[in-house]
């Protein structure tokens, strides 16, 4: 892995512009204009995430929310405003929560090996572990394990965007946003659109 020298990163910065500038000469004076993205994007604070780059996506395209290990929670007033506003104010029209394989937060909530804040902070994917032990457990290596817990994690907080006030509010005005659980495989650099159990969420009443 080759790091760029701090100093590298303020030079880059001047030559992007510069490019962009001339791809385009009313570039910055659009962006600067003000922002309709259409996605909200809730990611995990992973360096190897860098949403727009595999999304192939400009600024201006995606509302972005990252923490470790993609968590909604409702008592996040990060998380909540951010959606709010998405929701409310953007008026976004999709939400993807965000994972992926070889996540650090998913494999320390599988080992409990977590310490500090980030042991508090990743509870609840250890809850989501031991809730779906069996399941988990029956894979045969670690790696498939975490996978498989990154993906019900995934799943999992996509479950809790739909149990938000501003989903619900949403709902009853006929505006929600279409949710989405997506799982980066960084060995590959590939999306995984993962299916929703709709139906069920539906029937908990957690859905219209
Ligand atoms: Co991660």
């Amino acid at each position: 892995m080759h790091y760029h020298e701090y100093h590298e990163l303020i030079e880059n910065n001047l030559l992007w512009a510069e490019e962009k500038q001339q791809q385009d000469p009313e570039y910055f004076v659009n962006l600067a204009k003000g922002q309709k993205p259409p996605y909200l994007f809730i990611g995990c604070s992973d360096s190897r995430m860098p949403l727009n780059s595999f999304t192939k996506t400009e600024p201006g395209e995606l509302f972005i929310h990252r923490n470790v290990a993609n968590q909604v929670s409702l008592t996040d007033m990060n998380l909540l405003a951010v959606l709010e506003y998405a929701v409310e104010g953007l008026q976004i029209k999709h939400i993807v929560v965000c994972g992926h394989y070889c996540c650090g937060g998913v494999e320390a909530a599988y080992k409990n090996s977590a310490t500090g804040v980030v042991e508090n902070w990743v509870n609840p994917i250890r809850e989501l572990y031991l809730k779906n032990r069996a399941e988990i457990d029956a894979l045969p290596t670690i790696t498939e394990r975490t996978n498989k817990l990154s993906e019900l994690n995934v799943v999992e907080q996509v479950k809790n965007i739909c149990k938000t006030s501003v989903m619900h509010r949403a709902n009853k005005a006929g505006t929600a946003p279409a949710v989405h659980g997506w799982v980066l495989d960084i060995s590959k650099g590939r999306i995984i659109d993962l299916p929703l159990p709709i139906h069920d969420w539906r029937a908990l009443g957690i859905i219209p």
